[in-house]
């Protein structure tokens, strides 16, 4: 199940790397990886791309050119602390991997970075788990260390929760280093083991960008943790793994309303997970997208981490219809904002990805950033410019 990445090799102190780390998407699965849920995220064609260069020096210098902005800064190797300023918070993703790669007992060596990137952030594509994942694979190329996928996500995920803030799940870091080209992963945060399940092939899948920057520091996903903790105390429980409905059901008095919802979004999403592999397997359309919107309506009424632009957008996407070929539409990622992903019959993505947009700047009188992805591989890290198409 598990297996090393493309191999950094032996250090080679002079060459230029190159690290390029994908964004993910999630098909069904939602806000329960933290909860040891089944999940299933793939990678997506829109990267980061890190060239680095080595410079014999104790420190690294990052410049980033995304977003319409240059940002450049210098982090020296003998102060790891988080920055607290405002303006240099967007340091601590580096910093943090920094922090725990030499805590690991790696040796950290210079070099300037210069980070370029296709994927949105703030879109719920996982664009914060790219960065810390490309900017992983630089360091351990340039020092001639190896990690395996796990190792590297988990490292990744620490990073995240102590210097980024973000409470997070071990998905994301997962699927931008695991992804396998035309598949979606299988993966059970709770073995943190995975295996690869196909697309069928005349299904196309269309992201759509509310533009609604999302953020997971703000809070709102840290009280969604919290209260799952809360749900297991008053159970006596160790694991959600451990409920049913019936279970919940039983016990909603004990939870009161709020503690109930956020529970039944929990334990009903896990069964989903299961139920949509399954129709995926058959390439039962109907029932995979009844899934599909099940899950959303669940991820708003009960765990309420959408929004109203999410939820225009999966409206739109179900009233194009399944007579003209969709097949079904959920927010994705952690909500608040972010993306809508629509699986939907190839001949129909262009159609539907139009009718989107239109409905879109109608209602909310802008643009919809609209596009149709295919599924990749993994992060790796090489000697070449890898050769993306979008970037
Ligand atoms: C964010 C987190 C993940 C996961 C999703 C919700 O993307 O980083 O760990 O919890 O939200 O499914």
């Amino acid at each position: 199940m598990e297996r090393c990445e493309t191999a950094p090799g032996k250090a080679n102190l002079e060459t230029t790397v190159w690290a390029v780390a994908p964004g993910r998407i999630n098909l069904i699965g939602e806000h329960i990886d933290y909860l040891g849920g089944k999940v299933m995220p793939a990678a997506i064609d829109r990267h980061i791309v890190i060239e680095a260069t080595p410079i014999f020096e104790d420190f690294c210098e990052v410049t980033t050119d995304f977003g319409g902005e240059e940002r450049k800064g210098r982090i020296e190797f003998s102060d790891l602390r988080p920055r607290v300023a405002e303006l240099e918070k967007w340091l601590n993703y580096f910093i943090g991997i920094l922090h725990f790669t030499s805590e690991e007992g790696s040796r950290l060596s210079g070099f300037s970075a210069r980070i370029s990137s296709d994927l949105p952030p703030g879109a719920g594509l996982s664009s914060s788990a790219a960065l810390e994942t490309a900017f992983s694979l630089v360091l351990d190329s340039i020092a001639g260390v190896e990690r395996t996928v796990l190792q590297r996500a988990r490292l990744c995920q620490r990073a995240e929760h102590e210097f980024a803030g973000v409470p997070c799940g071990i998905m994301d870091q997962i699927a931008v280093g695991a992804g396998r080209a035309g598949t979606a992963l299988c993966l059970d945060c709770d073995k943190e083991e995975w295996s690869e399940i196909s697309l069928p092939s005349s299904w196309a899948l269309l992201i759509a960008d509310t533009g609604v920057q999302h953020s997971l520091g703000d809070g709102e996903y840290r009280k969604r943790r919290e209260q799952c903790d809360r749900v297991l105390q008053i159970l006596e429980a160790d694991s959600f793994l451990e409920f049913t409905q019936e279970d919940l059901e039983r016990n909603r008095d004990a939870l009161g309303d709020l503690l109930f919802r956020r529970a039944r979004h929990a334990v009903s999403e896990m069964e989903r997970v299961d139920l949509f592999a399954e129709a995926l397997e058959k390439q039962d359309a109907k029932s995979a997208g009844h899934y599909l919107r099940a899950s959303h309506e669940s991820l708003r009424d009960d765990y309420e981490v959408s929004c109203a632009e999410l939820d225009a957008l999966v409206d739109s996407a179900y009233e194009f219809g399944s007579e003209r070929g969709l097949i079904g539409s959920r927010m994705t990622g952690g909500g608040f904002g972010g993306s809508t992903i629509s699986l939907v019959e190839q001949d129909s993505a262009a159609l539907l990805q139009e009718y989107l947009r239109k409905n879109y700047s109608e209602k909310f009188g802008r643009e919809l950033n609209c596009f149709i992805t295919r599924l990749v591989d993994g992060a790796s890290v090489g000697p070449v410019q890898p050769p993306l198409v979008t970037l």
